[in-house]
């Protein structure tokens, strides 16, 4: 809880709204529970990279990698992409002190805190509407871009944000969430190189017997591209949140 703590002081933040909208403070409680979970969330890392590294394979040319929702950088094959490409921009809004340490040996990796639903700063004023993303489309350089974990949580704090601080009505609040994952895969589509979309797209909980309580869909009505690699993410482990459990359906498309 300390280290905790002093992390939240210490790590450094260039988005307004990862410590206002509680970004920061969910990267570390993350953080934490991966060391909690190694074993469940290693093999899900381990799958991670090995579709990655597919991808680099896939990829035609290797200029620029881009890589979205780095976060802690333990589902990046950081070496691989480092050696195979010029350079290699991870993005994500927060990165915490291990992330940074890892990149400091890498002449050609660089950290990019960036909003990729460009809409956090008005959302986080409480206005329900999202742009399309465009940053980097211009950059005919890139030759991946992966979006890595990260698409089904583009709209969980905005819209606990809009539900809580500002009132707005579910309706509204629901179609801001659907518009975040939507504008999101569009935007991967407009990329010229090779994309490579790792996302949930089930999320089933249990209870301790092992019986299933409830489904979510984690793409909040929006249709995922077909997943060509699946495996299964035990993401909550029996006894890490009281007496459920939570597994996860992880897929890997190429847009
Ligand atoms: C489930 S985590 C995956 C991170 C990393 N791949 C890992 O497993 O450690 C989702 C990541 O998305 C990032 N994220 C959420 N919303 C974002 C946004 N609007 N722009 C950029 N990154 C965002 C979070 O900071 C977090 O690192």
């Amino acid at each position: 809880m300390i280290f905790e703590f002093w992390q939240y002081l210490t790590t450094p933040t260039q988005i307004e709204q990862a410590k206002k909208m509680g970004y920061l403070k969910e990267a570390i409680a993350m953080a934490a529970r991966a060391d909690r979970c190694q074993q469940e969330w290693g093999e899900h890392y381990q799958s991670c990279q090995k579709a990655i590294n597919q991808a680099i394979n896939r990829a035609v040319q290797h200029r620029t990698a881009l890589i979205f929702g780095a976060g802690s950088l333990k589902d990046v094959p950081l070496d691989e992409l480092s050696k195979k490409f010029e350079k290699v921009l991870l993005v994500d809004l927060v990165f915490l002190k291990e992330a940074r340490d890892k990149v400091a040996k890498f002449n050609n990796v660089e950290l990019i805190e960036h909003d990729v639903t460009e809409s956090l700063s008005w959302i986080s004023e409480g206005q329900d509407w999202v742009q399309a993303p465009s940053t980097w489309l211009d950059d005919t350089h890139i030759d991946l871009v992966v979006s890595l974990n990260l698409i089904t949580q583009l709209p969980l704090i905005p819209v606990r944000w809009l539900l809580n601080d500002y009132k707005v009505p579910e309706a509204t609040a629901d179609i801001v969430g659907k518009q975040l994952i939507f504008a999101h895969v569009n935007y991967l589509k407009q990329f010229s190189g090779e994309v490579c979309l790792i996302a949930d797209y089930l999320d089933i909980e249990f209870d301790n017997k092992g019986n299933e309580i409830e489904r979510f869909d984690p793409w909040w009505d929006v249709e995922p591209p077909k997943p060509e690699i699946t495996w299964e993410w035990e993401v909550v482990p029996l006894g890490e949140a009281g007496k459920k459990w939570q597994k996860n359906h992880v897929g890997v498309s190429f847009l």
